[in-house]
């Protein structure tokens, strides 16, 4: 069973300072990781026994890849054709890309990084080829690959934002994923813009379409050149599997085969 998890980039990263790990965060998701691979739950939260086997990581950018971004203009849609723009992107976000690796190998998960602007490109109508072979190929020989988000080469913009989060809509079509995570800030979608009320009754158990939450989904409050919640519910929707958006205490529970938080299923799932 293939699982896609993502770990959000204000997870991993302190969202306000730039080019900021957040370690104790960063070591909590390693560690819960580390546990679901070995059959365990982590943090104590129980788990099924199972091992999670065939899992691909994907982390975002956080205070690594957004302020280079806006720095440069660089969004999903507008892009740069200077190339000190393009190696700061990638730069600041194989830097982020090689502390999430360092933090998953001190666990002892066979961690090995895809740099996703060696591989994939968007054509002139925005269309993604992401390649997979080697992620598969990684998967199959028992490695841990960890992708992030990126720029890409895009024909007519020269690069663009790749999102963690379209990377994990493509690798979750392409590789026949049958588990979805993305690992956020918050417990799942929100049903108030206020994040310092939450509550379990605030989290909305389940989205079927944007319409449901348009009202809702606000925008992110730190510098996000790839779309914030909404992105992330419209590229969810989009995928023939349910995906579950929950925070770092639900780690386990997702990884032990659990839905926690907001589980988002498409019309014809
Ligand atoms: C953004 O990826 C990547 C860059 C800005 C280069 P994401 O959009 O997936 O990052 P987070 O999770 O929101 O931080």
């Amino acid at each position: 069973m293939t699982t896609v998890l993502k770990l959000g980039g204000s997870v991993v990263t302190e969202k306000d300072r730039d080019e900021t790990v957040d370690g104790p965060e960063l070591d909590r998701a390693a560690s819960a990781v580390a546990a679901a691979r070995s059959g365990g739950g982590g943090d104590g939260s129980g788990g099924t026994g199972d091992a999670v086997d065939d899992l691909v990581i994907v982390h975002g950018g956080g205070s690594f890849g957004h302020p280079n971004a806006a720095g440069w203009g660089v969004t999903t849609e507008e892009g740069t054709r200077d190339a000190d723009g393009v190696l700061a992107i990638h730069g600041a976000m194989t830097t982020l890309n090689k502390f999430v690796l360092r933090r998953l190998r001190d666990e002892g998960v066979p961690a090995v990084p895809v740099h996703p602007l060696s591989a994939a490109h968007r054509d002139a109508d925005a269309d993604l080829t992401l390649p997979t072979g080697q992620v598969r190929t990684l998967l199959d020989e028992g490695f841990v690959p960890v992708l992030h988000g990126d720029v890409i080469a895009h024909a007519g913009e020269g690069v663009t934002v790749l999102s963690g989060d379209e990377i994990v809509a493509e690798l979750a079509g392409q590789l026949d994923a049958e588990r979805v995570g993305v690992c956020s800030t918050v417990p799942g979608v929100l049903d108030a813009d206020d994040e310092d009320s939450v509550d379990e009754a605030s989290v909305i158990a389940e989205i079927s379409s944007f319409d449901d939450v348009a009202d809702v989904l606000g925008g992110s409050d730190a510098t996000d050149v790839s779309g914030g919640m909404a992105g992330k519910v419209r590229e969810l929707l989009a995928l023939d599997v349910p995906a579950s958006i929950f925070d770092l205490d639900a780690l386990s529970a997702f990884l032990a085969g659990e839905r926690p938080g907001t589980t988002i299923r498409g019309d014809e799932k």
